[in-house]
C-alpha cells in the first residue's frame, strides 16, 4: 500500500493511510509493540499517525551494502529473528503481512526496527517467517550465498525446522509473482 509518508522538520514522520482499516491496524499493532524495535506514537487523529523517525538502512539495502563489502549477513538475519520474537511475543495470533525488506529499518548499533504495520494478520511466526524468506528468494540482486546464509541463520535462530514452512514459502512466491505480474 502507498501511504502519504512525510518527514516533518522536527524530525517526526507523518503517515497518513489510504484506508481506515490499515490506520486501525497499525495504530493498534504499535501500541501493542509499546516503542519495542518499533517507532513511537507521538500524535494520532483519524487516519494519521505521526511517529518517531528511526534513523538507518532499510533492510533490503544493508544486505546489498554487506554483500558489495563482503560481510556476512548473518548478524542482521539473528537482528531479523529478534524483531519476530518480540513482534510475536506482544502480539499474540498475529502475523506481519507485509514483509516486503523495505518495511525494515536497520540501525546503527545493530537492530531491527519494524515500522509498517497496516497490513497485519491472522497468523503465526512461522507464515511471518515463510512470508519474509519468500520475499528474500524473489529478490533477484542478491548472491545465493546471501540468501542462504541468511535464511540459515533466521530458522536456526527461531528454531523453525525448514520442512515445517516450505510449502507456504513457495506458496507465497507464487502470490508475490502474481502480484507483480
Ligand atoms: N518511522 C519511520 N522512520 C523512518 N522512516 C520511515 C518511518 N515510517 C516510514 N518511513 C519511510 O517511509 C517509507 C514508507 O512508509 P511505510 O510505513 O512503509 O508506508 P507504505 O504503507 O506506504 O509502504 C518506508 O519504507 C520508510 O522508508
Ligand atoms: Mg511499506
Amino acid at each position: 500500500m502507498k501511504n502519504k509518508v512525510t518527514f516533518s522538520e522536527n524530525g517526526t514522520v507523518i503517515k497518513e493511510f489510504l484506508t481506515l482499516k490499515g490506520y486501525k491496524k497499525e495504530l493498534s499493532v504499535l501500541k501493542k509493540m509499546n516503542c519495542n524495535l518499533a517507532p513511537k506514537i507521538i500524535r494520532t487523529e483519524k487516519g494519521i499517525i505521526e511517529m518517531s523517525f528511526i534513523s538507518g538502512v532499510s533492510l533490503i539495502d544493508k544486505l546489498i551494502d554487506l554483500e558489495k563489502n563482503g560481510e556476512c549477513p548473518a548478524p542482521t538475519a539473528s537482528a531479523l529473528a529478534e524483531f519476530f520474537k518480540v513482534f510475536h511475543s506482544l502480539n499474540k495470533y498475529k502475523s506481519l503481512g507485509d514483509l516486503n525488506f523495505h518495511n525494515f529499518i536497520a540501525t546503527e548499533n545493530g537492530e531491527i526496527f519494524g515500522i509498517d504495520y497496516e497490513e497485519v494478520t491472522v497468523g503465526s511466526i512461522y507464515s511471518t517467517t515463510a512470508r519474509a524468506l519468500a520475499f528474500l528468494y524473489s529478490y533477484n540482486d542478491l548472491s545465493d550465498t546471501t540468501k542462504e546464509t541468511f535464511s540459515q541463520t533466521l530458522l536456526s535462530e527461531l528454531k523453525i525446522p525448514p520442512h515445517r514452512i516450505i510449502t507456504r514459502i513457495f506458496r507465497h512466491i507464487i502470490f508475490l509473482k502474481k502480484r507483480r505480474g
